[in-house]
């Protein structure tokens, strides 16, 4: 089990959240009812999802190829991951990207 302290899309406020290594951090965010843009559903096409990890960054799993080609599809900064990908060990702070609305993340050329 991990706490996950969250700061959604627009607000200074942090919010804690328990995830855990079978979920994804998406999942965990949303099954606590904490908002999130995630256009593609959690399958890794849309990269609208990213979140900056601004502590903890080891305690969430490894980078895959597929998470790593749509950070760099969407010109994502090195501390951002997929929050559809990545999963949480142990206790991490993160904060949205992208609003919850507006238009998306250009790509730089990468399908599927
Ligand atoms: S929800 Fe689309 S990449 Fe995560």
């Amino acid at each position: 089990m991990a706490v996950l302290r969250y700061r959604a899309p627009g607000s200074p406020l942090e919010t804690e959240v328990t995830a855990n290594l079978v979920d994804s951090i998406l999942t965990s965010l949303l099954k606590a009812g904490r908002p999130i843009r995630h256009d593609c559903g959690g399958k890794a096409l849309c990269g609208t999802c990213r979140v900056r990890v601004l502590e903890g960054a080891a305690a969430l799993s490894p980078i895959s190829d597929r998470e790593r080609s749509r950070l760099s599809a969407v010109g994502a900064a090195p501390d951002e991951r997929l929050a559809c990908q990545a999963h949480a060990a142990r206790d991490a702070k993160i904060e949205a990207v992208l609003p919850l609305e507006g238009p998306g993340p250009e790509t730089k050329g990468v399908t599927g």
